[in-house]
């Protein structure tokens, strides 16, 4: 069980926090994360499965819409274990963003039909990772007063300045992810001001697979296939971390 610092001061006096688990509203504030966090990463395999497609040279038309992006990553969502879509008796909220998110997905790809149809240039550079932050800052457009998301990492392996964490995220990442004893892919979420509203904020860790390192791994600088130089991570090594706030 884990509880958040405001939550810890106000009833670490009488130890409630220690007995009484978790509140549900923060229950339904976890579930929200949890589901926007795995359609987020389904989205994303699609966009990976999708590599050898997107970067064919000798093929114009890819058949690659936005609808079928969301269409797949939706069957990959629902076979999840614990992922459910929002129902109808679902909150208001939560529909909302499921919502929202679909169809910043579809968005982005629709939007990059011109750059993924085109013949005769192999690797385009749309991969997953860009793909998630330009689906990110989609979302951000349509709801960024009710929520914001984004993929952060630790310190010395942000390449898009865009992913780059604030305090709250940078703490959570350095005393938390990174040390040795923090189990892997436990999540860490905590009730705290942003933007001076009180606000929910969730961070999930990522780690490095054996695919990710033919850009993110070894040898250190040398310069990968997007452009930017290796990280010279190894399999395991924490990647970053998918980050929620809710706002209150
Ligand atoms: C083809 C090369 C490539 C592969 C493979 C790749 N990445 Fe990336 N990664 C990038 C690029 C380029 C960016 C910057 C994306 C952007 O913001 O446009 C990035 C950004 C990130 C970020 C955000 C940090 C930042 O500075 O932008 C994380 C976290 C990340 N990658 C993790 C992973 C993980 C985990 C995998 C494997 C599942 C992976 N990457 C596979 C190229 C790659």
């Amino acid at each position: 069980m884990h509880c958040g610092r405001m939550r810890s001061i106000f009833l670490a006096g009488v130890g409630l926090c220690a007995l009484a688990g978790l509140v549900a509203a923060d229950e339904d504030a976890v579930a929200t994360g949890d589901r926007l966090a795995a359609l987020l990463r389904a989205s994303r395999s699609v966009v990976s499965s999708h590599q050898d497609l997107i970067n064919d040279q000798s093929k114009g038309n890819k058949d690659l819409s936005g609808e079928r992006v969301v269409a797949e990553a939706i069957t990959i969502f629902a076979g999840q274990k614990g992922t459910s879509i929002p129902s109808d008796s679902s909150s208001g909220l939560d529909k909302l963003l499921f919502d929202a998110q679909m169809a910043a997905i579809r968005e982005v790809v629709d939007d990059h039909q011109e750059l993924i149809n085109t013949k005769g240039v192999g690797f385009k550079g749309f991969i997953p990772s860009t793909f998630a932050r330009l689906v990110n800052e989609r979302f951000e457009e349509k709801v960024g007063d009710k929520a914001r998301m984004k993929v952060t990492a630790p310190e010395g392996q942000i390449r898009n300045r865009k992913a780059r964490a604030d305090d709250w995220e940078r703490h959570v990442i350095d005393d938390r992810f990174l040390s040795p004893d923090w189990p892997k892919g436990k999540s860490f979420f905590e009730e705290v001001e942003m933007d001076g509203r009180p606000s929910f904020r969730m961070l999930i860790p990522e780690y490095y697979s054996a695919s990710c390192l033919t850009c993110h791994g070894q040898p250190k600088g040398e310069v990968d296939i997007t452009g930017y130089p290796k990280e010279g991570k190894a399999e395991g090594d924490l990647a970053g971390a998918i980050s929620i706030t809710l706002f209150k």
